[in-house]
């Protein structure tokens, strides 16, 4: 690739054309949680933030009647920081003059200036769209004035909030490296192997910190593997994916033998979000949202197709690993993301730890540099999602800016087509693995207590045409 492209497709602020790109999408700003006065004190006095967001400074704040304002940070006045304004009923008040905006930006008052101003009425500050969506504050920041797309109905935000959990960190690089290290179908053999198993009976409620040590659906002579076992001992998968309205499915085939072969269906939803399956009964959706070109977040949705989740349980799991309030990762370069040259040679393939396979993809993520240098790389066959990928990005930003309008979940007239997705990792006969996937999609739906039989089987049942 060349130096160009490469910053073509990564730099991301304001003006740029992948920024115009990502901002066509609802982009993530905050979780919820960080506006819990029991996560973070201070949101007692004060449920206000400073947020950076495609490398713009914003102010995230919800007003005394409860509605969510995202604001330009700078005061529209003389340009000071907004994210220490005096919270209102109404609004949000600069301490500087004392000039006061509405969540939707309408300057209120002008308090400095003399009785019968009307300064006011020429002055607008900057606000964006918000809405809550499964414990997250989202945000559109495309042009001013344009209708942000319908918001998309995948199942991790049309679950009710007793099936769904969502958490958030850090990452110190760009948003695309962290987003092709998401999609990559061959790195969980190599990455995140572990060197011997657990017993399955002993991952039970602690699924969500223990990704790939659940069962794969299915079984091999009557019995059933950890996802880890079939991805060590199967580690060349024949990969493919096949375009759908919200992007790629991405399929991973293991043949295991004559008769068996395992098979991993997950999702990249354009631009950033892919979805996997973390157990039999749940997943996980995962975006990418740029802070800047060199910092990213990233917020995972777990969502339940059978009981209601723990969220205490799940979110105290996630704290052992990441700091509140500003979700910093304990490992990171400073550390050396905790690798241990011992456990490389006896328990894992990375040596970084099995108890938080996150770091893993950190680790992937963050030491390739703040931007990858895709000038040095050289790909192969198993990367041929990241390939694909890319050109759809390239095409799309080409599309943006001849004016067209962003593909998938940023085109209002695909939203009726866009359901599940749905995910799997089993153990299929090696034969019909196409038709057992679906059944077994198709049984997960129909466990769902949140998902009415007809709505469960339209989103299983969606074969788009080409499929
Ligand atoms: S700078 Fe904000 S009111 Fe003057
Ligand atoms: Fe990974």
């Amino acid at each position: 690739m060349k130096a160009e492209q490469n910053e073509l497709i990564t730099r991301v602020g304001p003006g740029t054309p992948c920024g115009a790109l990502l901002r066509s999408y609802w982009q993530p700003a905050a979780l919820v949680d960080e506006f819990d006065p029991a996560l973070d004190p201070r949101m007692a006095q004060r449920p206000v933030k400073a947020v950076r967001l495609m490398g713009q400074e914003l102010v995230l704040f919800k007003d005394g009647n409860g509605v969510w304002g995202l604001l330009d940070r700078d005061c529209p006045h003389r340009g000071a920081d907004l994210s220490f304004g005096r919270r209102e009923a109404d609004g949000l008040r600069c301490p500087f003059h004392g000039w006061k905006f509405a969540a939707d930006g309408r300057c209120l008052e002008t308090p400095a200036e003399p009785a019968g101003s009307r300064l006011c009425e020429r002055v607008r500050q900057r606000s964006y769209p918000v809405l809550e969506k499964c414990g997250v504050i989202f945000a559109w920041m495309g042009p001013e004035g344009a209708v942000p797309p319908p918001f998309p109905g995948f199942d991790c935000f049309i679950a009710p909030a007793s099936h769904t959990f969502a958490f958030k960190g850090l990452w110190n690089a760009n948003w695309l490296q962290a987003f092709e290290v998401g999609i990559d179908p061959a790195h969980p053999s190599f990455l995140h192997r572990f060197l011997r198993d657990e017993a399955l009976e002993d991952i039970g409620q602690n699924a969500a910190g223990k990704q790939f040590r659940s069962a794969s659906a299915g079984a091999i002579d009557g019995e059933q593997w950890p996802m880890t076992r079939i991805m060590r001992e199967f580690a060349q998968p024949e990969i493919s994916f096949e375009p759908r309205p919200h992007g790629l499915q991405l399929t991973a085939l293991r043949p295991m033998t004559e008769q068996l072969t395992h098979v991993r269906v997950t999702h990249a939803i354009f631009p950033a979000t892919f979805v996997i399956p973390l157990s039999e009964t749940m997943t996980i959706t995962q975006m990418h949202v740029p802070v800047d070109d060199t910092h990213t977040y990233w917020y995972s949705f777990f969502t339940s197709f059978a009981g209601p989740l723990d969220k205490e349980a799940m979110r105290a799991q996630r704290q052992q690993f990441i700091s509140l309030p500003d979700y910093i990762p304990h490992a990171g370069r400073h550390n050396r993301w905790g690798f241990n040259p011992e456990e490389q040679l006896t328990q894992t393939y990375l040596g970084m730890g099995e108890e938080d396979i996150n770091v893993h993809d950190q680790w992937a993520v963050e030491s390739m540099g703040a931007i990858q240098d895709r000038t040095r790389e050289h790909l192969g066959t198993s990367d041929k999602i990241i390939m694909a990928n890319r050109r759809l990005l390239l095409q799309a930003i080409e599309t943006v800016q001849a004016g067209g309008v962003a593909p998938g979940v940023a085109d209002a007239s695909l939203a009726g087509a866009m359901a599940g997705p749905d995910t799997v990792d089993g153990i299929a006969p090696a034969g019909s693995w196409p038709t057992w996937w679906r059944a077994q999609a198709q049984a997960k739906r129909d466990g769902a207590p949140w998902l009415a039989p007809a709505e469960g089987r339209a989103a299983a049942g969606t074969v788009p045409a080409g499929a």
